[in-house]
């Protein structure tokens, strides 16, 4: 490859050197700071896991209660941005809502002092401890009620659903919620982290850098995906119908939502855990119609796409673990953005240590020398073409 070529979205072409994480996606293999995720979801909680991206090495049992203790401290809202937040229209997208609370954040901690560690770990603690906080109480002023204040005994994620659904979550159903956190903290370059990055370069504060990101994370090829899988399973709606949706999918060319990734060319490591982790739900609370159709649909897509590398990705269980918890189905993204900010801030952490300001380069394809067009003597494209098919 000469350094000129022009490839797509950048596949392949290296746009960092990073110690965070590390994927293969011919082996399915996810770490984190060199640990398995396997490992680091039965072992560890998602602020532990956060720590370790982030600062780099699992914390002592000191270093986490301290961590620990910051973030409860720092959970609750400004007022002002609460009240900000009554102004969104209802029918907003929680995303949207998201990203302008973390760049409002800005407004309230505006001190940049990037060479400073007491100011890094400051917006790392408050970000982590605010987001989803900022989730919880977008949900219930949507609804016309009041945000429900923290509370400081609860756990990070205990603590968020029961701002969530008001009332204290079953133990099983917090501790699978911490798991899927730990899931999706992070996964090397994927595009809000990239995103992220590029924000990061140009040295401003660290709430800009997470409203880029989870700009970005909102789109439908990227974090919004999981959305996309139940309403896809909702459109299959039986088993029986998987091989036809699945014929009218490939004849349309179309995606099959929650299947398919840059990167691994076998199942998503964190798809397998999370199905695990769906079915463990199930078996406590019940079933759920759904679940059967995704299998029959896993397998069929593995049938018939397999050959080319289409497997389950990490957003097509997660979507079905969420709603067994009660989440709205649009929440799902903002809930991978919780978990996302440590990965987010651990490569801001990263790109500050070393950094460079990205200015890519691009391939002109455009014209020269092109003739300045008095403004009344210009033609619409429309125009334009009408003109051309005059001439011919
Ligand atoms: N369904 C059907 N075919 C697919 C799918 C899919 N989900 N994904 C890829 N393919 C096919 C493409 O049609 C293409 O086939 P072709 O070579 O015959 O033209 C081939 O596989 C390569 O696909 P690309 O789109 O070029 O792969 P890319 O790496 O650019 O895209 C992406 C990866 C965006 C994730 C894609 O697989 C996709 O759109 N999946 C559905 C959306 C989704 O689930 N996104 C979540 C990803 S995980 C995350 O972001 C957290």
């Amino acid at each position: 490859m000469t350094l000129c070529e022009y490839k797509p979205g950048l596949e392949g072409i290296p746009a960092t050197q990073s110690s965070i994480s590390f994927v293969d996606g011919k082996q399915g293999i996810l770490e984190y700071r060199g640990i398995n995720i396997e490992a680091l979801a039965k072992q560890s909680t998602f602020l532990e896991t956060s720590y370790l991206l982030i600062w780099g090495s699992l914390p002592t049992r000191q270093e986490l209660a301290d961590f620990e203790y910051e973030i409860r401290y720092h959970r609750r809202l400004k007022y002002r941005i609460r009240d900000m937040m009554k102004c969104f229209p209802e029918s907003g997208h929680p995303m949207d809502a998201l990203q302008a609370c973390a760049a409002a954040l800005g407004l309230f901690y505006s001190r940049r002092a990037l060479d400073d560690p007491a100011y890094i770990r400051a917006a790392v603690v408050r970000l982590l401890a605010k987001i989803p906080t900022m989730v919880a109480a977008f949900q219930l002023m949507r609804k016309g009620n009041d945000p429900v204040q923290p509370r400081d005994d609860l756990d990070y994620s205990a603590n968020f659903l029961y701002m969530l659904n008001e009332r204290e979550p079953d133990p099983l159903a917090a501790q699978i919620f911490d798991i899927c956190l730990t899931l999706h903290a992070e996964h090397t370059i994927n595009a809000s982290t990239f995103s992220a990055m590029v924000t990061a370069s140009t040295l401003t504060d660290p709430y800009a850098v997470i409203a880029s990101a989870v700009g970005t994370l909102a789109g439908p090829l990227h974090g919004g995906a999981n959305e996309e899988v139940i309403e896809m399973l909702e459109e299959i709606g039986s088993v029986e119908n998987v091989e036809s949706y699945l014929d009218r999918c490939l004849e349309n060319k179309s995606k099959i939502m929650g299947f398919g990734h840059r990167v691994y060319k076998v199942k998503d490591p964190r798809a397998t855990i999370l199905q695990d982790l769906a079915e463990q739900l199930f078996d406590k609370f019940g079933g759920d119609y759904y679940y059967d159709i995704a299998v029959a649909l896993e397998k069929a897509v593995a049938d018939r796409l397999g050959h080319k590398g289409i497997y389950p990705n990490v957003d097509f269980y997660s979507g079905l673990v969420y709603r067994k918890m009660g989440i709205p189905t649009d929440l799902f993204t903002p809930v991978f953005a919780i978990a996302r900010v440590s990965g987010w801030l651990a490569h801001w952490k990263e790109q500050l240590g070393e950094n460079r300001i990205f200015r890519p380069t691009q391939i002109y394809t455009g014209s020269h020398d092109a003739p300045y067009i008095d403004i009344e003597k210009r033609h619409s494209a429309a125009d334009a073409e009408i003109l051309a098919g005059m001439i011919h």
